[in-house]
């Protein structure tokens, strides 16, 4: 697994061609301490990554799009002193072939319940049912957390919409979840565009122990990539709001409902944390289609059922509660 931990001179550079005018290499290398050699090696690794730079004889080099790299300081913020403590330790790569696969690799002891893992770049990112994710450089949050949890796996069903609730509440706490909303499982979706997706993967269980890999991937500063790269619609906050956005602000919003909804399960049954999922329900009373296993099954959508399985109202009247599966809407009116 290549694995590539962010330079400190990257990062200074970044910083240094964030307000988008030219600076000459020289000035840039004494700034940072290096040759002008090493400036020019780290411009060609953004070009690499598909960051687009001038660079122009006599006048130097210049950012031709905004990029603010991901910022350790800025994501804790709104976390609590618990919620801190909480943490083994937030791990920034700047590219990696997944977050969830490097999180479930890592071997070492995690002694503190959660240890989290965010890339610039994903080379594999992986989506569910074994799809991909498409996950270009600097433009949108690929975060990966391993939680240790005491709940057997039974007890664990369902949670991946809690999380999908967990990321809704995000979004509300920044105002963004204008046209949001959740289809289930735990897709995020703005009309009938996805904007995120969750996939939960579980490493280890023993008696009432399991480590659970939880992925969060959301689209926030991709615009004009081509459709094809993407098996989807997608969209993307900058997309929705025309602005670009600060992912340190969303990730430290989405950590911080990440880690509530977990302490919250601690406290009280799944099914508890389940009932605010349906205020979130882009499916309810839509003609939806379920897909599972090559079959697929109309109906109207119900919501969910304590177990967070989707109750789907048939063509004869059965009201199937289904426990796996793609779901599509027919008719889309939010
Ligand atoms: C989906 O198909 O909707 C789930 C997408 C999950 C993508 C995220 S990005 C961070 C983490 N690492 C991965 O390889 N996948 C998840």
């Amino acid at each position: 697994m290549a694995t590539i931990k962010m330079s400190t001179s990257l990062i200074q550079l970044v910083h240094l061609l964030a307000d988008k005018q030219f600076h000459a290499g020289s000035a840039l290398a004494a700034q940072l301490g290096i040759t002008r050699a090493a400036i020019w090696k780290i411009v060609k690794q953004l070009e690499k990554y598909g960051i687009k730079l001038e660079s122009v004889k006599g006048k130097g080099y210049r950012l031709m799009q905004p990029l603010e790299l991901l910022d350790v300081k800025q994501i804790k913020a709104p976390l609590t002193v618990a919620q801190q403590q909480s943490i083994e330790r937030i791990e920034i790569l700047t590219s990696v072939d997944s977050t969830n696969s490097y999180l479930k690799n890592k071997l070492e002891l995690q002694k503190r319940p959660v240890s989290i893992c965010l890339a610039e770049q994903q080379t594999a990112g992986k989506g569910r049912l074994g799809r991909s994710w498409f996950s270009p450089f600097g433009a949108n949050i690929y975060l990966s957390l391993s939680w240790k949890s005491d709940k057997d796996i039974s007890e664990l069903n369902g949670l991946s919409l809690v999380i999908g609730v967990a990321i809704m509440k995000a979004l509300e706490k920044l105002g963004l979840s204008k046209g949001i909303g959740i289809k289930w499982p735990n897709d995020i979706y703005c009309q009938h565009q996805k904007l995120a997706g969750i996939l939960i993967e579980i490493v280890a269980e023993s008696h009432s122990h399991t480590r659970v890999i939880i992925g969060i991937g959301m689209n926030v500063n991709m615009l004009n990539q081509p459709q094809a790269a993407i098996d989807k619609d997608w969209t993307s906050i900058e997309h929705i709001t025309q602005q670009y956005q600060n992912r340190n602000v969303i990730i430290g919003a989405l950590l911080k409902a990440v880690l509530d909804e977990l302490e919250n399960i601690k406290q009280q049954p799944l099914a508890a944390c389940l009932a605010e999922w349906k205020k979130y329900d882009v499916l309810y009373e839509k003609a939806i289609t379920l897909s599972h296993q090559g079959n697929n099954i109309s109906g109207v959508g119900k919501s969910i059922n304590e177990q967070g399985h989707l109750l789907l109202l048939t063509n004869d009247g059965t009201l199937l509660p289904c426990s796996s599966g793609e779901t599509s809407i027919k008719q889309f009116c939010a």
